[in-house]
């Protein structure tokens, strides 16, 4: 187990509205910071309203008449693709800017600013991706609608931890009690900085494992340590596989290093095998946010503990409960 904690990383400060209840409605959705468990709880019944609706009749008009923009400066398969998926299956429809800004006026030199006071003129809604952190928060100073954070850079994902918790929580029945080891790139993966900052409102033990150049950054931490945690890091996987009630499997993001040659170094440093499932309980869930580099052995997924393409749907039933809450349709 590592001992000392290295200040790794800071995040930027960023600016929240508490989001209480069913009060979703004009907010911007920026950080997981904004929301508290009774909120957590009034999402995840929408969602599994969402899933029942789309099971039975597949969509509805709640949102027939509203335009949603997706604006991503950063590629993206599901964020994007289950954003257009909850909008048009609540009968909106979407601007879609997600084959690459460079065929916008983003490549002509037009500032995230500019970009935003435009779209919103054609809009009730946009989705951003953006590969600065704090640049959600920039878009919501500017907008006068809800602005969603579809990942800052390497500062947060709100919503995919949202799907991720709400996977956890229908897989496993409860978050309270549970061991979740997070593994591979948590200094600069987003899905993991914003997933445990939601796990820190539960009573969870928490165990990452990493390469020490990508251990959770301090500021996170420290977060954690406040909170009492029960929190141990590690370079290795079999410290927490009999144990974990959730493992959660991240990509070393290439695109995050300054420096390929340490890229090179920690890229394989781990693959979730079959061998490895062997030694977990039988009742836990392997989750990835995808896409996966070979962090998980194609082996793998015919385990039915492996819950990542549950978990992919998930997101877009969250998805739907949060841009009908954004818009009012509660
Ligand atoms: N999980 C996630 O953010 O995936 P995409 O990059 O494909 O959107």
């Amino acid at each position: 187990m590592v001992k000392s904690l290295a200040p790794l990383f800071d995040l930027q400060n960023i600016a929240r509205v508490l989001i209480t209840g069913n009060g979703l409605a004009g907010q911007d959705i920026l950080s997981v910071s904004q929301f508290d468990r009774e909120t957590l709880s009034y999402i995840f019944g929408r969602a599994r309203e969402m899933r029942e609706m789309v099971k039975k009749i597949g969509g509805a008009d709640l949102l027939k008449g509203y335009v949603l923009t997706c604006l991503f400066y950063e590629p993206s398969t599901r964020t994007s693709a289950s954003f257009i998926a909850a909008m048009e299956r609540l009968g909106g429809s979407v601007i879609p800017i997600t084959q690459g800004v460079q065929f916008s006026s983003v490549s002509k030199g037009e500032t995230l600013a500019d970009t935003i006071r435009t779209l919103e003129q054609y809009s009730d809604v946009i989705v951003l991706r953006h590969p600065d952190i704090g640049s959600a928060q920039t878009a919501a100073d500017y907008a006068d609608i809800p602005i969603i954070n579809a990942g800052d850079g390497t500062g947060e994902h709100p919503t995919q931890a949202l799907l991720d918790l709400f996977t956890i929580r229908e897989e496993l029945g409860t978050v309270d009690g549970l061991k979740v080891a997070m593994v591979g790139d948590l200094r600069y993966g987003r899905t993991v900085h914003s997933l445990t900052k939601l796990l820190v409102q539960y009573d969870v033990s928490l165990r990452f494992v990493s390469p020490e150049i990508l251990r959770m950054p301090m500021v996170i931490m420290n977060e954690i340590i406040d909170a009492g945690m029960d929190v141990r890091e590690t370079h290795d996987v079999a410290d927490v596989i009999e144990n974990a009630d959730v493992l959660y499997v991240t990509r070393v993001q290439k695109e995050r290093f300054t420096d390929l040659a340490q890229y090179e170094e920690v890229k394989d440093q781990y693959e979730i095998t079959p061998e490895i499932m062997e030694k977990a309980k039988d009742k836990m869930i392997v989750l990835h946010p995808l896409p996966r580099v070979g962090e998980i052995h194609y082996a793998v997924d015919h385990d039915p503990r492996a819950a990542y393409f549950r978990q992919v749907k998930n997101g877009m039933y969250i998805r739907m409960a949060l841009l009908a809450g954004v818009l009012g349709k509660a």
